[in-house]
C-alpha cells in the first residue's frame, strides 16, 4: 500500500489582524483565494466547497462561525453543534490552507452598530418570513468575511438557495470584487440533503426525511412535462404533510430573483424550494425544475 502523504493541520487564526497577515504573502504573490464560509460541523457537503474551491483557486480559507446575528430567539444558536477537532480534520485531509476561527467578540465587538439589511431575494416571503432577521445577520457576516478575507471567489452550497441569492446580490450591491459561485447539493444514498441539523432527527424523523427530495423530484418532473404547477406544489404540500412534518413553505419561484410567478410572465427558469419541520428540526431543500 502507498504510503500517503502525511497533511499537516492547516494554520488557524482567531483576529482578522492575524488573518490579514497571513494572506499578505499570498496576495503578494497575487496567488487567487478562494473562501469557504462554513459554522463548523463539517459534513461532507461542506468538504465537496473545499475541494472545489481548490479547483478554482491556488489557497483556500476556512472559515467557521457560528454567527449569533443569524438566529432568532428560539432558535438552536445555543446547541447547535460544535465539532471543532473533528472539523479541523476534515480541513487537513481536504487541504484548506487557512482556517479563519473568530470567537463572536472579534465579529461583534462591544459597540458593533452595523447590521445589513438585505431586501430582493431577501424578502420573497420564503425562509426570511420564517427566519425573521436571518439574513441580515447572514449579510452581514458574510460582507464582514468578504471585507476580512478579500477573497477572488467565495463559494456556497445550492443548499441554502436563498440565501446564495442573498449574498450574490449582497456583493453586486456593495461592489465587493469576489466572484460567488454556487455549488451541488450533496445528498444521503436516500435523497436527504446533508445538513449540520441532521444529528438532531430521531430515527423515525430520519426514516421521513427523504420524502422532501422524493417531492421535489416528482414535482419538477410533473412541471417540467407541462403540469400546472399550483396543482403539483398542492399535492406535494399534502405528501409532506402526511408523511408527519409540518410544512412552512413548498413554492416554485423565479430561479435568479426567487420572486412569485405572475401569470402574464413568460416562463422563467424554475426553482423548487421547501422548508418544513419534523418534531424539532427543520430542514430545507430545493431542486432546479
Ligand atoms: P453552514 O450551514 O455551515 O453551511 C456552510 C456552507 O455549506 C453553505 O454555503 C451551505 O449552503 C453549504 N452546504 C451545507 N450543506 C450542504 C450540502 N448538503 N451540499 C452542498 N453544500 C452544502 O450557511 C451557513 O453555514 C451560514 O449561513 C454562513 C454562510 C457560513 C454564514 O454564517
Amino acid at each position: 500500500m502507498a504510503k500517503a502523504a502525511r497533511k499537516s493541520r492547516p494554520r488557524v487564526v482567531k483576529t482578522v489582524k492575524a488573518l490579514r497577515e497571513a494572506l499578505a504573502d499570498w496576495r503578494k504573490k497575487k496567488a487567487p483565494i478562494a473562501l469557504v464560509p462554513t459554522m463548523g460541523a463539517l459534513h461532507s457537503g461542506h468538504i465537496s466547497l473545499v475541494a472545489l474551491a481548490k479547483k478554482s483557486a491556488k489557497k483556500v480559507v476556512v472559515s467557521i462561525f457560528v454567527n449569533p446575528t443569524q438566529f432568532g430567539p428560539n432558535e438552536d444558536f445555543s446547541r447547535y453543534p460544535r465539532t471543532i477537532e473533528a472539523d479541523l480534520d476534515k480541513l487537513t485531509a481536504a487541504g484548506a490552507d487557512l482556517v479563519f476561527m473568530p470567537d463572536p467578540k472579534e465579529i461583534y465587538p462591544d459597540g458593533f452598530s452595523t447590521m445589513l439589511k438585505p431586501t430582493g431575494p431577501a424578502a420573497v416571503g420564503l425562509d426570511d418570513k420564517f427566519r425573521p432577521g436571518h439574513f441580515d445577520g447572514v449579510a452581514t457576516v458574510v460582507a464582514k468575511l468578504f471585507t476580512s478575507v478579500m477573497p477572488d471567489i467565495a463559494i456556497f452550497g445550492n443548499k441554502d438557495y436563498q440565501q446564495l441569492q442573498v449574498i450574490k446580490t449582497m456583493a453586486r450591491d456593495l461592489h465587493l470584487p469576489v466572484k460567488v459561485i454556487g455549488a451541488p447539493i450533496v445528498r444521503e444514498k436516500d435523497g436527504l440533503a446533508l445538513s449540520s441539523r441532521n444529528v438532531y432527527l430521531s430515527p423515525s424523523e430520519r426514516a421521513a426525511a427523504p420524502v422532501l427530495h422524493q417531492v421535489l423530484k416528482a414535482s419538477a418532473k410533473a412541471i417540467a412535462a407541462g403540469e400546472d404547477p399550483e396543482t403539483v406544489l398542492n399535492r406535494g404540500r399534502a405528501k409532506v404533510v402526511s408523511a408527519g412534518f409540518k410544512l412552512d413553505y413548498f413554492e416554485a419561484r423565479d430561479a435568479g430573483t426567487l420572486a412569485k410567478l405572475t401569470p402574464q410572465q413568460a416562463r422563467p427558469k424554475l426553482r423548487l424550494l421547501i422548508a418544513a419541520k419534523i418534531g424539532k428540526t427543520r430542514l430545507i431543500d430545493n431542486l432546479a425544475v
